[in-house]
């Protein structure tokens, strides 16, 4: 799964799964990521692309950085799954100039 949403400010937000488990680690969203990158980029011309994963997701991290992502800032928030509080980590991509 690949969505784009949050559209604001010249720019959106990403996430990203993989759904099953025995595809993870592959590379195939590292792969999506760069794919949405240059959509956003390139098709739709805007101008920064946002991301978020939980400080415990070294996973998403790399991939991020794998795809010349920023950490940006922190956050705290509260999981209505499990309703325990976690940090966010916030990532940005700017366009090229
Ligand atoms: C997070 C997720 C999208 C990553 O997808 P993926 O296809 O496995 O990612 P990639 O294979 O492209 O890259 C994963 C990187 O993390 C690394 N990695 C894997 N397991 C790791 C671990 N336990 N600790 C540290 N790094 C790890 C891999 O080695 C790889 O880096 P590398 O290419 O430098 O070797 C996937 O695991 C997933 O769908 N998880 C559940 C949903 C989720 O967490 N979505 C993100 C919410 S913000």
């Amino acid at each position: 799964m690949a969505t784009l949403y949050n559209f604001r400010s010249e720019g959106c937000d990403l996430g990203i799964k993989i759904g099953p488990r025995d595809l993870r680690g592959r590379g195939y969203a590292s792969e999506a990521v760069d794919l949405l990158v240059s959509y956003v980029f390139d098709a739709l011309g805007l101008k920064i692309l946002r991301g978020s994963t939980l400080s415990h997701n070294v996973r998403m991290q790399r991939v991020f950085e794998k795809c010349g992502f920023v950490e940006t800032g922190d956050g705290s928030l509260v999981s209505r799954y499990d309703n325990r509080r976690y940090t966010e980590l916030f990532y940005e991509r700017h366009r090229e100039v």
